[in-house]
C-alpha cells in the first residue's frame, strides 16, 4: 500500500470518516472560496479532493500549482459531500487532503483527456497513452478483453486447447498480399508473417488435437477500410470428427454465449440462407437483416415494352421503399440518381415508380410503360399506396452488388437501422471456385483448403470448366448486422482431392509440392475429417459495442495508410542492416 489504500472508483458513503490514500492523474482542478477541488482519475474512476485553504494554506498553494495530468499521491480522510453527484459513482464523497505528493508533473497535453476530447484523429493516434486515457477509448479495450476472456471460458469449456503457431512461416494464400520478413541467416530468402494459421491448425488436427483455438494476430497487406486492419486478430479454431451442422452448432453457440456474458443479450437461434438466396434477394454474401426490403426481380413484367434500357439488359431488380412516394421530390430523386452513378456505386441510372397516396401512379418511365404495367410491378415488388419503387438495371452481377448498395442507404435514409438491434445469418453453400477474366484463372472463393459438398466431388474430378463454376463449397461466413464477424469450412483431408483442387486453381504439381508438400505429406499419415472457422474477433467487438470502425478496438492501430503515427512505423533501416540481410550488396 504503498500508493493507494483504495482506487479512484471506490470510495462510497459507506466510507466516510476512513482515512484514505489514492493516487492518480489530475484531471482538472478549480477553485471555490478559499477551497481547491481537483478530480483525481484513475483507470477505475474519478474521486473529488478538497484542499481547504483556511485549513493548511502551504498545502493549498501546493495544489493551486498542479496542472492536468500530474500524477499525484494524496492522503486524507473521507467527508461526505454537501453537493453530491449523483452521475459518478464515488459522487457522494469527497477526500480533505492532508498530504500531497507530486509523483510525477506533466506537459500540457495536445488535447483535453475528455469522453469528447478536441483532438483529431492522427493527433490522438500519435499519443495514443494520452488517448486511452479517455473513457471512451479505454472502455473499448477493456471491453475487448471480457470478450477474449468469456471466448476462451467457453472454449476451454468444450475441450478445445489454446495452441500458439508461429509467426514467421511461409506464406498461406488466402487472397490478400503478405508482408514479408528477410531471413539473415538464410540469404535472398524470405519469410512471411501467416494471412492466418490456416495450415497450422489443420497440421494440429492431424497432429491429434481434436479441438484448437486461439486468439492470434493475423497479418494481411491490403488497402485498409474501417472495418479492416493490416494487423488484425482472429479467435482461430478447428475441430476434428465434425460436420458442417457441428461446427454451426458450436461457434453458434459461443456467440450466444459471448452475447449473453458480455452485453446481457439473448440471441434467438440464427437464421441460414445459402449464398445464390443472399445474392438473390439482397446482392449481397453479407445481407443486413436489420431490415427487409427483398429486391423484386421485374425481367418479366419491365422487358418487351419498347424501353431500350430494360430490354438490353440481363437483368431489372427493384427494391420497395415502404411510405417513401410522397418523400422523395423530383429533386431529391436527381440527387438519390447521382447517389447510384457515384463511381463507388457505378450504376448508369436509376428508375422510379411511385405509388402516390391519391391512388395515382408516378414515374420516370411513364411514357414507355402505362399504369397497367406500372400496377404490376408494384404489384410483384407488394408496393401499397405510398410506397416508392427503385429500380436498377444492366449485368446480372452487377445491378444486384449496385441495388445492394442502394438498399443500405435507403435502410439508412429511412432509419430501420435501430441501434442495439443484433441480426446474425449463417451464409451457406458458397461457390467453391471463382472465376478471374482478368487473370484467366479459378481462384478458391474461401482459401484452397475448403472441401467441395460431398454430391460435388466427382463433378470436381471431372475436370469440366463450366462444370467447375457451378461446384459448390462445404463454406460458411456468420454475417452479423450486414457484416462478415466469422468465416470457416469443412476441409479436405485427402490428398488426392487437394492435389486437384490446386490444379484446378492453376498450381503445377511442382508449385503444389514446392509450397504445401508438408500439408499433402501429412493427409497420407491419418489425416481426420475435420472443420473449423474464424472469427475477426476485432470486428466482433466493434458490432457488439454497435460501432462500425475496428480501430478504436485496437489498442495500437495503423491508420489508414498503413502507418503508427506513435512509433512512426514503418521506417527506413540502417546500410549495415540491408547488407546483413543481402537487401543491399555493400554499405556506403
Ligand atoms: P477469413 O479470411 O474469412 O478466413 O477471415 C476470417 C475473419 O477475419 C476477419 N478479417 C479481418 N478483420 C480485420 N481486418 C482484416 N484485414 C480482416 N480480414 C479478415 C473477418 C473474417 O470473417 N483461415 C480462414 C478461416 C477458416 O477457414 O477457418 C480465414 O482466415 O471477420
Amino acid at each position: 500500500m504503498q500508493y493507494r489504500t483504495h482506487h479512484c472508483g471506490e470510495l462510497r458513503i459507506e466510507n466516510v470518516g476512513q482515512e484514505a490514500r489514492l493516487s492518480g492523474w489530475v484531471q482538472i482542478s478549480r477553485e471555490f472560496g478559499g477551497l481547491t477541488f481537483v478530480d483525481l482519475r484513475d483507470r477505475y474512476g474519478i474521486t473529488q479532493l478538497v484542499f481547504n485553504q483556511e485549513d493548511d494554506s502551504a498545502l493549498c498553494d501546493q495544489a493551486r500549482e498542479l496542472g492536468r495530468e500530474f500524477v499525484i499521491m494524496v492522503d486524507g480522510i473521507v467527508r461526505e459531500r454537501s453537493n453530491k453527484n449523483p452521475n459518478r459513482d464515488t459522487g457522494d464523497v469527497e477526500i480533505e487532503v492532508k498530504k500531497l505528493s507530486v509523483l510525477n508533473a506533466s506537459k500540457v497535453p495536445p488535447f483535453t483527456i475528455e469522453d469528447e476530447s478536441d483532438g483529431g484523429d492522427e493527433l490522438r493516434m500519435k499519443y495514443r497513452y494520452l488517448d486511452m486515457r479517455r473513457n471512451p477509448v479505454k472502455d473499448k479495450i477493456i471491453f475487448r478483453n471480457k470478450i477474449a476472456f468469456e471466448t476462451r471460458k467457453y472454449l476451454i469449456e468444450k475441450s478445445f486447447t489454446e495452441v500458439e503457431t508461429p509467426i514467421l512461416i511461409k506464406s498461406t494464400p488466402e487472397g490478400a498480399r503478405d508482408f514479408v520478413v528477410p531471413s539473415r541467416m538464410n540469404p535472398g530468402q524470405f519469410y512471411a508473417l501467416p494471412q492466418s494459421p490456416q495450415t497450422f491448425k489443420q497440421i494440429l488436427m492431424i497432429a491429434g488435437f481434436d479441438r484448437y483455438f486461439q486468439i492470434v494476430k493475423c497479418f494481411r497487406d491490403e488497402d485498409l477500410r474501417a472495418d479492416r486492419q493490416p494487423e488484425f486478430t482472429q479467435i482461430d479454431c478447428e475441430m476434428s470428427f465434425v460436420s458442417r451442422e457441428d461446427v454451426l452448432q458450436t461457434f453458434e453457440g459461443m456467440t450466444k454465449h459471448l452475447f449473453r456474458e458480455v452485453i446481457g443479450q439473448e440471441l434467438a437461434d440464427f437464421p441460414r440462407m445459402s449464398y445464390d438466396q443472399a445474392m438473390h434477394d439482397y446482392g449481397s454474401d453479407k445481407p443486413d437483416l436489420r431490415f427487409e426490403m427483398k429486391f423484386t426481380h421485374l425481367n418479366d413484367v419491365a422487358k418487351g415494352k419498347g424501353f431500350n434500357v430494360f430490354d438490353q439488359a440481363e437483368a431489372v431488380i427493384g427494391i420497395c421503399a415502404k411510405g417513401q412516394a410522397a418523400n422523395y421530390s423530383n429533386k431529391d430523386i436527381n440527387k438519390l440518381t447521382d447517389w447510384v452513378k457515384r463511381p463507388q456505386i457505378g450504376a448508369k441510372g436509376l428508375v422510379y415508380v411511385k405509388h402516390n397516396l391519391d391512388g395515382t401512379i408516378k414515374s420516370g418511365v411513364g411514357k414507355f410503360y402505362s399504369d397497367e404495367d406500372l400496377k404490376e410491378w408494384l404489384t410483384a415488388a407488394g408496393a401499397e399506396q405510398g410506397d416508392m419503387l427503385l429500380v436498377l438495371s444492366g449485368d446480372q452481377e452487377a445491378t444486384a452488388k449496385q441495388l445492394g448498395e442502394l438498399r443500405l442507404e435507403m435502410g439508412r435514409r429511412m432509419d430501420l437501422i435501430k441501434a442495439g438491434d443484433f441480426k446474425p445469418l449463417w451464409v451457406l453453400d458458397f461457390p467453391l471456385l471463382e472465376w478471374d477474366e482478368d487473370s484467366g484463372r479459378f481462384h478458391a472463393m474461401h482459401h484452397p483448403f475448403t472441401a467441395p459438398k460431398h454430391e460435388d466431388i466427382e463433378r470436381m474430378k471431372s475436370g469440366d470448366h463450366d462444370a467447375m463454376k457451378a461446384l459448390r463449397a462445404d463454406a460458411y461466413d456468420l454475417v452479423l448486422n450486414g457484416a462478415e464477424i466469422a468465416g470457416g469450412s469443412i476441409r479436405i483431408h485427402d490428398r488426392a482431392l487437394q492435389e486437384k483442387n490446386f490444379e484446378l486453381l492453376g498450381f503445377t504439381e511442382e508449385e503444389a509440392l514446392a509450397q504445401f508438400g508438408f500439408l499433402l505429406g501429412a493427409f497420407e499419415y491419418g489425416a481426420p475429417p475435420h472443420g473449423g472457422i474464424a472469427f475477426g474477433f476485432d470486428r466482433l467487438c466493434a458490432i457488439m459495442s454497435g460501432s462500425t470502425s475496428i480501430r478504436d478496438f485496437i489498442a495500437f492501430p495503423k491508420n489508414n495508410m498503413g502507418r503508427d503515427m506513435m512509433i512512426d512505423a514503418p521506417a527506413g533501416i540502417a546500410d549495415e542492416q540491408l547488407v546483413e540481410l543481402s537487401l543491399k550488396v555493400t554499405s556506403e
